[in-house]
């Protein structure tokens, strides 16, 4: 089983950015725990990281045929982007959102969640334990 694990804008930033909310955890402190809990797990992941919509539209249509589950973290782009909707709709694999906060008790406007509509589950304010939480979801959801 091949997993694609995305993150969108400013998720690079991570460990830097507004430790109080989103930890000191880095980035690539991020990427290696995915990657060692997907060997434990016996299973592939890729991992993507953009702060560009386009660039994570064209990654989701890469995943056609190509994976068999999408984590999704849409940072800022949640709020916003149909056009990522789209692309999961498009590709029809199996993709669990998730939110490093809690976006439920932040600002009105994180309230909106574009690809919410999609996925088969949310996944917030578990900090960077939701990745693998999404992970085992969809491990899961194949079986
Ligand atoms: C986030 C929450 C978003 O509202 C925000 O824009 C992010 C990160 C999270 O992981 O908690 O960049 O997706």
């Amino acid at each position: 089983m091949k997993i694609l694990v995305i993150n969108g804008p400013n998720i690079n930033m991570l460990g830097i950015r507004e430790p109080e909310i989103y930890g000191k955890t880095t980035y690539k402190d991020l990427c290696d725990r995915i990657n060692s809990y997907a060997s434990e797990k016996g299973i592939e992941v890729e991992l993507y990281q953009s702060n560009h919509e386009g660039a994570i539209v064209d990654k989701i249509q890469s995943a056609y045929q190509n994976a068999q589950g999408i984590v999704i973290n849409p940072a800022a782009y949640t709020h916003t982007s149909v056009a990522i909707l789209d692309a999961l709709k498009s590709v029809s694999i199996p993709a669990v959102e998730v939110h490093i906060s809690d976006v439920s008790t932040r600002e009105a406007y994180r309230q909106i969640s574009y690809v919410r509509e999609y996925c088969k589950k949310t996944i917030c304010g578990h900090g960077i334990d939701g990745y693998l939480e999404a992970i085992d979801f969809l491990i899961e959801d194949s079986n």
